[in-house]
């Protein structure tokens, strides 16, 4: 296996300020990268940036705005171009719009946030920085799935719609950038602890995944050690989706 490294490469990450954007972030940095950090939260991304040195750019939006993708792409740009995309931003609607309510009682506001954070964000942000990677010939997107776009939900029925959206979307990326060098990969977690209340949900490894278990993943994705990974769905779950098939 090839080291990895990142010297003078530019990435882009949302949702980084918290949780696994934040972590791969972090890594990008340590591994030469300049990161361009997104996310909706400004305060605590200045912080985080801020502790982070001149490689950590913060650029503070909602993924729901086409014009804060164009925006940052623009920043990109003037770093010569995104060799990276990881689409981490997104969320359980249910929780993070306080909602715990059945899908047929949600609030449109809510569905709404749920298709609109955790898929239109990451189409848009694919949108403003694919072609930043075709001119360069080469560059590597991450999207950020999960089990429950295979399992479904109840409750925020938005978040597994929009996370199986993403094992599709990935497909129609890997196609469109195959021709010019550009691989896709979407990463698709079980119960992750960037919130103590995953430790709850079962896997057959029982228990969950540490944040760098996710990280180490989306580093791989990134590097040249998978040049011939694209338009694949890979699940990091601890044999969570196994738990449900054996039905006899
Ligand atoms: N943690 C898990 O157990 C788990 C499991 C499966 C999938 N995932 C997925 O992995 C990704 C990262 O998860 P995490 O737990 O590290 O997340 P997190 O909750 O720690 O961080 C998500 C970040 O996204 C930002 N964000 C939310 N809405 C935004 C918007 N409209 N615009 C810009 N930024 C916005 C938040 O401010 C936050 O900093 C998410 O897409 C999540 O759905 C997480």
């Amino acid at each position: 296996m090839k080291e990895i490294a990142f010297h003078s490469k530019v990435a882009v990450v949302t949702g980084a300020a918290s949780g696994m954007g934040l972590h791969t972030s972090k890594e990008f940095i340590r591994l030469g990268a300049s990161v361009l950090m997104c996310d909706v939260n400004a305060e605590r991304l200045e912080e985080e940036a801020r502790a982070l040195g001149d490689a950590a750019i913060p650029l503070a939006g909602d993924v729901r705005d086409f014009k804060y993708a164009l925006s940052v792409a623009e920043e990109a740009k003037k770093r010569g171009g995104a060799d990276f995309l990881v689409a981490c931003a997104g969320g359980y609607e249910a929780r993070c719009c306080n909602s715990m309510v059945p899908f047929y009682e949600q609030p449109i506001e809510v569905i709404d946030w749920g298709i609109d954070v955790n898929l239109k964000g990451p189409v848009y942000f694919s949108r403003a920085l694919m072609p930043q990677m075709v001119a360069k010939k080469s560059g590597v997107i991450v999207l950020l799935g999960s089990v429950t776009g295979f399992e479904g939900d109840g409750v925020g029925a938005m978040y597994g719609t929009a996370k199986s959206g993403l094992f599709n979307f990935v497909k129609g990326l890997a196609m469109a950038g195959a021709p010019h060098g550009v691989r896709a990969v979407c990463v698709s977690p079980g119960p992750v602890l960037t919130r103590a209340a995953m430790s709850g949900m079962p896997t057959l490894l029982g228990r969950a995944a540490e944040i760098r278990e996710l990280v180490d993943v989306i580093l791989f994705m990134c590097s040249e050690n998978a040049s011939f990974i694209t338009g694949t769905n890979h699940v990091v779950d601890g044999g969570r989706l196994c738990m449900y098939q054996k039905t006899y």
